[in-house]
């Protein structure tokens, strides 16, 4: 199948990658020239583990071209849609301005019965927009709702083999054969197994936006309890291990700490809010404005845990921030708690060295008044305080005794709760953690 893909961020470079992956002819569009030399020389424009092994092998069989050229994307069938949708400056909204612009830059281009393949995370509503506008154009394509659910770090595998496949299609024969072109898109082995719904565009929309409040919920109710165990002694590690053994809880996302970052929990939560406002529906979603202000709440603590170990004052105290990704296995510093407590502190005039595995480049540029250090051992040479901030695997496991020897004082504040208290506290450090004792 000729397949194009419109967007090759996180989302569209993978998954024109996948596509070609399972043998479909696919060109990817993106408008910035960098990032499609980077893709056309076979390079990812971002850390995602798996993905510069798909993009070679992938590019030796031809079946696999990146352009800047819109143009590029006539004669493909299948078109997909997976350009950012960020949160509006100084507003909750989505901005829908790079969906606009892709389904304009297409529409040109589009032949009777075509499909146009919704994936970008929007507000309900915008696939009936789109719908109509492309029936102005060209009334014999299709437009199909099909929201990604791929988690960054797991992309590649969260795009090869999804835990569903979601297709929202207008009533009627058109709809219907749309489902059964993207049955041959995802054909075996993607779809062997993958539980399928087929439903309409409204669900489809809300189905990604409801799943992601699902889970932002899930983060931000074990931080509630978090503070809760702060005020009462209690460890909010075993609780969440506790109540996770309920099958009907589970103990996946129930990892207290710093709280929920990234390029889409937080500003999902807050689209929905905005969108729900507009439809009359705020009252419904009033609970995600607590979600968002228990998650936000987390990031004050950590800064107030790093002033309580530093005996009342971190002006003047040297910090080293473990972490600047908004998760592990990632290089994105969107929404990044890490970077958040970071610039925290340093305004209130401590002097903070962050580092990275992988983000210091992208941590950089986001933050160009912060302090950079190239290596955990670097940041630490002095410090007065050690914030672990995002949990890759290296921080889980530093030795506590020669890591000790680095520092200035023997003082860590774990935020995501990963280490083990006992150790480092029998190599002489002062341990704090959130929700735990
Ligand atoms: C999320 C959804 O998981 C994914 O399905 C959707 O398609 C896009 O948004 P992602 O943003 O890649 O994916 O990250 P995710 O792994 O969900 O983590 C989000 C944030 O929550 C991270 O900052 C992470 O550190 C935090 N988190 C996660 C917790 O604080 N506790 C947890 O138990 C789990």
């Amino acid at each position: 199948m000729r397949i194009s893909v419109i967007g090759c961020g996180y989302l569209g470079a993978v998954h024109a990658a996948s596509m070609a992956h399972l043998g479909h002819e696919v060109v990817g569009v993106d408008v910035e020239e960098r990032k499609v030399e980077m893709l056309r020389d076979g390079k990812a424009p971002f850390y995602e583990p798996g993905l510069p092994e798909l993009l070679t092998s992938t590019r030796e069989t031809g079946r696999l071209s990146f352009t800047t050229d819109i143009a590029d994307v006539a004669g493909a069938r299948v078109h997909f849609v997976c350009v950012g949708t960020p949160q509006k400056r100084g507003e909750n909204a989505a901005d829908l301005r790079y969906v606009d612009a892709a389904i304009e830059g297409l529409l040109p281009h589009l032949a009777p019965g075509d499909l146009v393949v919704g994936k970008s995370t929007v507000p309900v509503g915008t696939a009936e927009r789109i719908a109509e506008r492309v029936a102005e154009v060209e009334p014999e394509a299709t437009v199909v709702w099909n929201p990604e659910f791929l988690r960054e770090g797991f992309a590649v595998k969260d795009t090869l083999h999804p835990d569903r496949i979601v297709y929202g299609i207008q009533e009627g024969e058109a709809g219907e054969r749309a489902a059964g072109i993207l049955d041959e898109v995802y054909a075996a082995p993607l779809s062997e197994g993958t539980p399928q719904v087929i439903t309409d565009f409204a669900t489809a929309q809300l189905v990604k936006v409801a799943a992601n409040s699902f889970l932002a919920t899930k983060i931000s109710f074990i931080n509630a309890m978090a503070e809760l165990c702060e005020a009462t002694g209690a460890d909010v590690t075993k609780l969440a291990d506790a109540i996770g053994h309920d099958d009907r809880i589970g103990r996946r996302f129930l990892n207290a700490g710093l709280g929920f970052g990234g390029g889409c929990l937080p500003k999902d939560i807050r689209a929905f809010m905005a969108r729900a406002g507009e439809l009359g529906a705020d009252q419904a979603l009033s609970f995600l404005r607590e979600v968002d202000a228990i998650n936000m709440r987390r990031r004050v603590r950590m800064v107030d845990l790093a002033r309580e170990v530093c005996e009342g004052s971190i002006v003047g105290r040297r910090i080293a921030v473990l972490g600047a990704a908004f998760k592990p296995d990632s290089d994105d510093v969107r929404d990044s708690p890490a970077l958040s407590v970071a610039a925290q502190m340093r305004l209130q005039g401590a002097r903070v060295v962050v580092t990275d595995p992988q983000a210091v480049a992208n941590a950089e540029k986001a933050w160009p008044d912060l302090d950079f250090a190239a290596t955990a051992e670097e940041a630490a040479a002095g410090a007065d305080v050690v914030i672990l901030a995002t949990e890759w695997a290296e921080y889980r496991e530093l030795d506590p005794e020669a890591f000790g020897r680095l520092v200035g004082h023997r003082r860590i504040v774990d935020g995501r709760n990963v280490l083990d208290p006992a150790q480092w506290r029998a190599a002489g450090w002062v341990y704090r953690a959130l929700g735990r004792p």
